[in-house]
């Protein structure tokens, strides 16, 4: 383990099993269509390539980079978009593929925006979901795992740009972001 982990949460085995049944159960929901699927960068960049891997469906891949402004008390609407994307959404059936919901700031923004562009339908997939720490309404179409209120790294999450390639999920020690 990482010397600035203070344990593991979700191994490899765990985190494999859980996104195969995700995959699954995506992959049956979207038979016959061909979904645009979009990653948000950079934290779900590991989970969508393995998740991708399950669908069998014809799919288009994506990607957005966004950042929050004046997050914490300020209202929505200060979602920055860093990276657009290069489709046009219009009449699609979109998957968002995310690696966290926290306050739910972004996807709540994310969801609207995409859905304005008028995607047919707009479903998010997560891989952990922070449900103690929700302010903005949204709630992920599938999850793979509810995950208390601790700052974890690993599997493409990342505390500073680092950890990202952790193969397992850690819970990040406190010295490391309060010092
Ligand atoms: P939200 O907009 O508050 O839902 O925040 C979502 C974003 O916050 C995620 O895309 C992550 O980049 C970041 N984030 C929230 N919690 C964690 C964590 O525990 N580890 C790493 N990144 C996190
Ligand atoms: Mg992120």
């Amino acid at each position: 383990m990482h010397q600035d982990c203070e344990r593991i949460l979700l191994t490899q085995e765990m985190i494999a099993r859980r996104v195969a049944e995700v995959g699954k159960a995506v992959d049956a929901h979207y038979a016959g269509k061909t979904p645009l699927i979009i990653g948000i960068l950079k934290g779900s960049i590991i989970f969508f390539s393995d998740f991708i891997r399950l669908l069998t469906c014809p799919v288009e891949l994506d990607f957005m980079a966004v950042s929050s402004y004046g997050s914490g008390s300020v209202s929505s609407g200060n979602l920055r978009i860093k990276k657009d994307i290069d489709r046009d959404v219009a009449g699609r059936d979109v998957i968002i593929v995310e690696d966290i919901i926290d306050s739910g700031f972004t996807l709540a923004n994310l969801k609207a925006l995409l859905s304005e562009r008028g995607a047919k339908s707009v479903a998010v997939v997560t891989l952990l979901n922070k449900i103690g720490r929700r302010e903005y309404e949204i709630e992920p179409d599938y999850n793979c795992f509810n995950i208390e209120n601790e700052f974890v790294v690993g599997y493409g999450l990342d505390y500073d740009q680092k950890y990202r390639n952790l193969p397992y999920i850690g819970i990040l020690k406190r010295s490391v972001y309060e010092k």
